[in-house]
């Protein structure tokens, strides 16, 4: 197969929509609240006619990813297939918002790798609470359900999360509102010179 180009640039859809296209990886234990922030921040990236959208795990796997469970083979196939999708999508111009567990490096690593041979920025965003903090919330109850056995292979309970080395930024859901968390997220794309 041979790749066959456009004559529409990314520049050309950049220049048209504002900004450029990029991908935000929220990372970080079940409830620990990537999702609540990723949502105040598309709510801000709206306010100011800037076009992103989500990508999230508990989505995402009622469709595309339905077919795959949490063993560490299908995890890293959902997150492959969620790579390439964040991918086109940056390419299209969008600021793609991605919450998923993601909780091995070796995973978040080849979805930067995808972005960077595609010339895209990929930013790394550690949502940063302990286990102990996300168990405490337990918002739907897995935790819990993980604890008596009911489900299995949980992240921090049967499974490992590595956490990022260098993420390119942290942020912090205990001390702060995720409305502030979020503009700290726009802070720092606006420092990286992503809108026009
Ligand atoms: S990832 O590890 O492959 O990145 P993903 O973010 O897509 O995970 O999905 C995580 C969501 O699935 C959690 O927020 C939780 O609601 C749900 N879930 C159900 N079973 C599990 C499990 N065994 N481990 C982690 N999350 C689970």
């Amino acid at each position: 197969m041979v790749w066959h180009g456009g004559v529409v640039s990314r520049d050309d859809r950049a220049d048209r929509l504002g900004h450029s296209g990029c991908t935000i990886w929220f990372t970080g234990y079940s409830g620990s609240g990537k999702s609540t922030v990723a949502v105040a921040l598309e709510k801000q990236l709206h306010s100011i006619s800037r076009h992103s959208y989500r990508l999230d795990g508990d989505n995402v796997r009622h469709g595309l990813n339905g077919d795959l469970g949490f063993s560490e083979s299908d995890r890293c196939e959902n997150l492959r297939r969620i790579g390439e999708v964040s991918v086109l999508m940056a390419d299209a111009g969008l600021i793609v918002l991605c919450s998923f567990i993601s909780p091995l490096r070796a995973q978040r690593d080849s979805v930067r790798a995808l972005h960077e041979s595609s010339g895209l920025p990929f930013y790394e965003v550690h949502v940063d609470v302990p286990l102990a903090v996300a168990e405490g919330r337990d918002p739907k109850g897995l935790y819990k359900k993980a604890r008596s056995g009911e489900i299995t292979d949980f992240t921090g309970i049967h499974q490992e999360y590595e956490a990022p080395e260098k993420p390119d930024l942290v942020v912090n859901t205990q001390a702060v509102t995720p409305e502030e968390s979020a503009r700290n997220v726009l802070d720092f794309l606006v420092s990286k010179k992503i809108f026009k």
